[in-house]
């Protein structure tokens, strides 16, 4: 398997590649494209660790070179953000970063999944998916918005609060990707039960753990080193996936569109990118609202990335 990173010399990909070098199975090959100068330094640099994983950088304007035979190409390519931004202050520039690497992706390696951490996620996988279309090559079940990230830290704070033991504790996270589309069903942990007060503060503090991050660097930007985590454990679970193992993940992907056309959902990873979408399971009042309340920002998030290829 060929593992592709775009962005790598960034704050997140350079991490990325370290776990994937790390955590990928024995054979993977990573390869490491930006077009900031240091990309080749970072494969060399990770090389030396000793792991049967191997990896090669590219710098440069095209990734092209990057691209050839990737069965998985993960996007972290674009900027960040900064303290008292949103993350729809950063569509401007990487909505056509994103647009530009998508047609390399086209025309390169159709075939491979892509796995878009690229902000603003709502927006970017829209963007991806009608690039992919107008080029003729569009697969829903390849596409996916990287939202393991809001998992992770549900996870963690879910424990943290209530003491699960963190190999046990299972969160499900669905919407999107920024602000209020970013839902735990905290109805769902098993072995927990939560006062209307802890739901509606914890919901909270998970769709503004990014923010906590971006404040607590001051300036410096936003999660790389939980993201880069993230990412991997997505990564590898892909891999499986393609590999004939079956693994189960949420993500951001163009499913029967009953709330939105792009929703993050559990969905079951096999030979051909997402087997199967899996049921949401049951919601309680609050979380049927906000579903309701989140709608018209994630429709119209969703609808300003096709407008941006279409228009
Ligand atoms: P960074 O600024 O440290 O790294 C970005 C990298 O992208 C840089 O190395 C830069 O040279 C490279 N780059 C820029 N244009 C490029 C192009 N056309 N082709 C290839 N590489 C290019 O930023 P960081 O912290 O790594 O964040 C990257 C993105 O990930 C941001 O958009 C950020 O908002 C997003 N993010 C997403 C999360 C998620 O949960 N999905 C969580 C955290 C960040």
């Amino acid at each position: 398997m060929k593992v592709a990173v775009l962005g790598a010399a960034g704050g997140i990909g350079q991490a990325l590649a370290l776990l994937l070098k790390l955590q990928c199975p024995a054979g993977t090959e990573l390869s490491l494209y930006d077009i900031a100068p240091v990309t080749p330094g970072v494969a060399k640099d990770i090389s030396h660790i000793p792991t049967a994983v191997k990896a090669e950088g590219f710098a440069g304007e095209d990734p092209t070179p990057a691209l050839v035979g990737a069965d998985l190409v993960l996007i972290s390519a674009g900027v960040a953000r900064k303290p008292g931004m949103d993350r729809s202050d950063l569509f401007n520039i990487n909505a056509g970063i994103i647009r530009n690497l998508i047609e390399k992706v086209a025309a390169t390696c159709p075939k491979a999944c892509v796995g878009i951490i690229t902000n603003p996620v709502n927006t970017t996988v829209a963007i991806a998916a009608e690039v992919l279309k107008k080029a003729g090559v569009y697969d829903k079940n390849k596409l996916f918005g990287v939202t393991t990230l809001d998992v992770i830290r549900s996870e963690t704070f879910v424990s943290e609060l209530k003491g699960i033991s963190l190999d046990k504790i299972n969160v499900p996270v669905i919407g999107g990707h920024s602000g209020v589309t970013i839902l735990p069903l905290l109805s769902q942990v098993e072995g927990a039960s939560f006062s209307d007060e802890e739901i509606a503060s914890l919901t909270k503090r998970i769709q503004n753990a990014g923010t906590e991050v971006v404040e607590a660097k001051a300036g410096g930007g936003s999660a790389t080193l939980s993201m880069a985590q993230a990412a991997a454990r997505f990564g590898v679970s892909v891999l499986k996936g393609l590999s004939g193992e079956s693994a189960v993940e949420y993500a951001y992907v163009e499913g029967d569109g009953k709330y939105a056309r792009f929703f993050a959902e559990p969905v079951r990873l096999g030979k051909n990118g997402v087997e199967e979408i899996l049921p949401i399971g049951p919601l309680s009042t609050f979380e049927e609202k906000a579903i309701a309340d989140m709608l018209p920002t994630l429709k119209a998030d969703i609808e300003l990335g096709e407008q941006f290829v279409n228009s």
